[in-house]
């Protein structure tokens, strides 16, 4: 497993980058990530080139058979560039135009910036495409779909409008403009959605604006990706994401690239709230099923977080290398530190790096070493991947659709999907997190929380996994909308409806009060936000409410159709809920759980075909003892064990 850093030859003295390259060599760094930010360094003039430190920094890493990840700098344009053509910075909602200095505020659509981000990404390809010491690329930085309202996307937003609806009375169908008298009667007349936040828009021009956004992000990634192929085919290509504000549709972005790569911050404080699930594991999970591949972390925790923002707490003992490891434990084969150094100077001097500013080795340098020495070592699993029972469904567009219209006060749509996997994952089972058209048939159990935009292609798979006999569990706000983000006339969940034998009489968005449900065994737990009342058909209600008009009607529901078993979740509930359900769901499927592992212990299982290699992680501040059920051998130091004891943030890998 390798080992890396984010590190920016820009920021230092050439002195340091041998000393740092020699560190680095010592303690088993196998990767640095260079040049993201570093354009007006590359091209201090327009068209005027600088590559001479670039081609020193690569060499003075490479010399220690050190792998670079190459990245484009398109995220930070020089200020040259800016002031020669200001119209490339992005407009806001607000119509006004971003202000310059800081950085990712340049239009994807702009005609220039494409010209100058081409011809860049160009030069890079072929100077350093097929040079030996590049492992990968990364394409710019953590892009976003950004809802840019400039003069040029304006208008190709408009021509994407057209492409899409042919006509403007399609148009004025499609969003229902008849309402508020916003009929077209010129296509001048359409822009994008202009205030912020987008109280009062059209949902269904929000929900074609955010898709128009996420193909302008697609596209760019894509196009860059394209040039440096073609300079090596062989190159491999990707880009560093987060869970931003402007999410792209990831599956289509990363569907033009080699692997996926996330920049992954844990939270440090742990909250030791059950209804608050705080591991990582739910994002991990949902990189690795974006390709339904191992991933790269590009960026790492490594030190106290802040400088824009206050500080946050230092890492704990135990949480930089814990962390790296429970990324690996997910599917990560790489993992990147950001960053080797502290920053002295700029805006994110104090969010800390492996090295404090006093440019002495740490505790968490320490530890950092130690997780350098240990992943040498852990070859292994190289060649290992997740396999899961379990697949929870991601939909950019309703994960779009939500943000547009947030339903009931509390609601979170990426949280309906994070309580299905903290529950199942609590049992020691792998979980995976893909996409509602992938592939479902291995699946012994799938979740599809909220199925609120109706697609097509997704209902179909669905069906199809029930038909041949899956077991489905869907939730409320599923069936509401068509294609457009309108609301369908039909009982909910419409489309659904049929294979969840049950139909929702009314619903009660109840928001933070609180209710309470009871299962068929009696078993009491609290519901909050939102209470579909339902009415069974050809299902049995699992569980039903306790309070309001609407006591004794059915809240969660299970139906036999065809082959398929179907449960509908009609409300929110707290964890408890979630983990008798998927204790249940898992006896009924037959996938093995784990039933004892301490409150934090978080286990997965790599796999090779042949060998199982079991992970255990301590994802808590306590020291947690695991009796496993033979002796199993530590892939760490070799041991045998009957029994693990974890430090907090300690992880052990045996083999099955
Ligand atoms: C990431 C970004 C890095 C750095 C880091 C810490 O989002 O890619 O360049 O800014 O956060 O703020």
């Amino acid at each position: 497993m390798k080992i890396g850093v984010d590190y920016y030859p820009e920021q230092w003295d050439r002195a340091l980058w041998k000393a740092d390259s020699d560190l680095m060599a010592k303690i088993g760094v196998k990767l640095v990530r260079i040049g993201e930010f570093a354009w007006s360094k590359l091209e201090p003039r327009d068209g005027q080139f600088d590559f001479q430190w670039l081609d020193e920094a690569i060499s003075t890493f490479s010399r220690h058979a050190i792998g670079i990840v190459l990245c484009t700098p398109t995220s930070c344009p020089p200020l040259w560039m800016y002031e020669t053509y200001p119209d490339i910075v992005q407009v806001g909602a607000d119509g006004r135009r971003i202000q310059t200095g800081i950085r990712g505020h340049r239009c994807l659509n702009a005609p220039m910036f494409l010209y100058y981000a081409k011809r860049i990404t160009e030069q890079l390809a072929r100077r350093y495409a097929n040079n030996p010491a590049i492992a990968a690329w990364q394409i710019d930085n953590e892009i976003e779909a950004y809802p840019c309202t400039c003069e040029t996307c304006r208008g190709l937003f408009r021509d994407w409008l057209i492409d899409k609806y042919d006509t403007l009375e399609n148009i004025n169908a499609a969003f229902g403009n008849s309402v508020w008298s916003g009929e077209y009667s010129d296509i001048a007349q359409i822009k994008p959605p202009t205030s912020y936040p987008r109280a009062w828009q059209n949902p269904a021009l929000c929900l074609d604006f955010a898709r128009f956004s996420s193909d302008t992000a697609v596209k760019f990634v894509s196009d860059m990706a394209q040039i440096i192929k073609r300079e090596n085919p062989r190159a491999k290509v990707t880009t560093n994401t987060f869970f931003c504000e402007n999410t792209p549709d990831f599956y289509k972005l990363f569907s033009m690239l080699d692997f996926t790569s996330y920049d992954n911050y844990p939270p440090v404080r742990i909250s030791g709230d059950d209804n608050n699930p705080n591991s990582h594991a739910f994002e991990l999970d949902f990189m690795r099923g974006l390709k339904q591949r191992n991933f790269w972390v590009m960026e790492q925790l490594s030190g106290a977080t802040g400088s824009w923002a206050p500080m946050g707490p230092t890492p704990k003992p135990g949480q930089i290398k814990g962390y790296a490891m429970q990324a690996m434990a997910h599917g990560a084969d790489t993992v990147m530190h950001f960053r080797w150094r502290t920053a002295n100077k700029g805006a994110e001097m104090f969010w800390h790096g492996l090295l404090d500013h006093s440019n002495v080795p740490s505790r968490r340098f320490k530890e950092f070493a130690e997780l350098c020495r240990e992943a040498s070592k852990l070859s292994v699993i190289e060649t290992t991947e997740l396999v899961s029972d379990v697949a929870i469904l991601y939909s950019p567009e309703n994960d779009w659709a939500f943000r547009i219209q947030p339903q009931t006060e509390g609601f979170n749509y990426l949280e309906q999907l994070r309580y299905f996997h903290a529950a199942f994952t609590r049992y020691g089972t792998n979980v995976d997190i893909i996409s509602p058209t992938a592939d479902l048939s291995k699946y012994k159990a799938v979740v599809a929380p909220a199925m609120y935009v109706y697609d097509k292609a997704s209902a179909e798979n669905i069906y199809r996994y029930v038909i041949k006999g899956g077991t489905l569990i869907m939730t409320n706000r599923s069936g509401v909308k068509d294609q457009c983000n309108n609301c369908i006339m039909e009982p909910l969940p419409t489309v659904y409806r049929e294979m969840i034998g049950a139909e929702v009489k009314e619903y009660d968005p109840i928001g933070n009060t609180e209710q309470t449900i009871a299962d068929f065994a009696g078993n009491k737990f609290t519901c909050r936000q939102w209470c579909d009342i339902l009415e069974v058909t050809t299902a049995r209600a699992y569980a039903e409410y306790k309070d309001s008009f609407y006591a004794g009607s059915a809240a969660v529901t299970m139906n036999r159709y065809c082959s398929g078993v179907t449960y509908y979740v009609g409300t929110i509930c707290n964890m408890d809920f979630y983990e008798s359900f998927a204790g249940n769901i898992m006896k009924q499927t037959g996938i093995p759980r784990l039933k004892d592992l301490p409150r934090g212990v978080e286990v997965t299982t790599r796999t090779n075909g042949l060998d199982d290699y079991i992970f255990f992680f301590n994802n808590s501040e306590e020291e947690a003892d695991i009796t496993l059920p033979k002796a199993m051998y530590s892939i760490i130091d070799g041991g045998e064990r009957e029994t693990l004891t974890l430090k907090p943030f300690g992880m052990d890998i045996v083999r099955k």
